[in-house]
């Protein structure tokens, strides 16, 4: 009896390892998800992508520049977007990856960056809004917006209110909003939208995605007929930075490192928004894994859409029509 006890514990010791090794490669490729097919040149095109120092912003700035474009690296550490920037100009031979410095937690930044590029750059053909934070202890942005709907939300809010005469001037365009699937967990709690009654960091980062669906939806319907597109999308889960708030994140990202897309994996359905030719005319969607991707009832809701677009609009002091 003891020795088929133990006879079937070595079988099992022997056997799960096993059966793991030859898994392994199905379910990596399973966790890598869609990859974007597309082999458009964006040779003559000018991109900006938000937060492309690190992640899935540098993967798809990566991409890009592989394509041909001018990329703008937008983001607010320089030094490191330096070092990314020239690591993908060595890498694509593409010289035309250039770092500017934009802090999306301060709209003087976020409109000191948009008049230097309107004043140095003729056209914008990708506007891809990728930089996020997520799980930040309480905190604000410069201008006392709580710190996932001020970087996440209003600074890209801001940033497209600026750029958007240049992009309708170099049509077709569009406008990559990075999105995710915690889309689906949150709410816009417009009586207490910076959190100051009460707050908890993992709703506010999914109330924040949801903020990016309906502004990318809202946004989709005022650009019809103007040849802009708008679309959003979630990445997939993806091994970057994006957990340094979270001691207890950053251990279980690395322990399931595995099961997590790379930034390469995670930046492909950005790049699919950007590119793909399928998407010419298509606006208002919402992908992941380079399809269409269920939205959340919350994401439908045109009247919160627009509500949020108006309070967006107060908050930054801006008219938007
Ligand atoms: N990783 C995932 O599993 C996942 C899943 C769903 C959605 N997403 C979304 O994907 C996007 C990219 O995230 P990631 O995973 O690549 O994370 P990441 O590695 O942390 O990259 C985030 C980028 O945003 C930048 N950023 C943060 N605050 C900024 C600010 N105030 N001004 C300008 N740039 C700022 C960061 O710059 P610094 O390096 O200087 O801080 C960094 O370049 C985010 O919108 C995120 O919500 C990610």
């Amino acid at each position: 009896m003891m020795s088929s006890c133990w006879g079937a514990a070595l079988g099992a010791a022997v056997s799960v390892p096993v059966l793991l090794l030859v898994a392994a490669p199905y379910i990596r490729r399973y966790v890598a998800g869609g990859q974007c097919k597309s082999t458009a040149k964006l040779e003559g095109k000018v991109v900006i992508i938000t937060g492309a120092n690190t992640g899935i912003g540098k993967e798809t700035a990566r991409d890009l520049a592989r394509r041909g474009a001018r990329v703008i690296v937008a983001c607010r550490d320089i030094a490191k977007a330096e070092a990314a920037a020239s690591e993908i100009r060595a890498e694509t031979g593409n010289q035309q990856v250039i770092v500017k410095k934009l802090d999306l937690a301060d709209t003087k930044s976020i409109r000191e960056f948009a008049e230097k590029f309107l004043a140095e750059e003729k056209e914008l053909h990708i506007l891809i809004n990728n930089a996020g934070v997520m799980l930040c202890p309480y905190s604000k942005t410069a201008d006392g917006f709580e710190m996932h709907l001020g970087v996440n939300h209003l600074g890209h809010f801001l940033l497209t209110f600026l750029l958007l005469e240049r992009l309708k001037q170099s049509a077709p365009a569009r406008i990559v909003n990075v999105s995710s699937l915690a889309h689906h967990g949150g709410r816009i709690r417009f009586h207490d939208l910076h959190g100051e009654k009460s707050y908890n960091r993992g709703l506010a980062y999914c109330h924040s995605k949801l903020a990016n669906v309906l502004f990318t939806r809202e946004l989709a319907r005022r650009l019809q007929g103007t040849k802009v597109t708008a679309n959003a999308l979630h990445p997939g889960s993806v091994h970057s930075e994006l957990v340094r708030h979270s001691f207890v994140m950053m251990w279980l990202w690395k322990i399931f490192s595995f099961f997590l897309k790379t930034p390469w994996e995670g930046a492909q359905t950005s790049v699919y928004c950007a590119v793909a030719e399928e998407l010419d005319s298509v606006s208002g969607q919402y992908f992941s894994d380079c399809q269409p991707a269920y939205v959340s009832p919350r994401g439908r809701d045109d009247e919160t859409a627009k509500k949020l677009w108006s309070v967006s609009c107060e908050l930054l002091g801006i008219q938007w029509d």
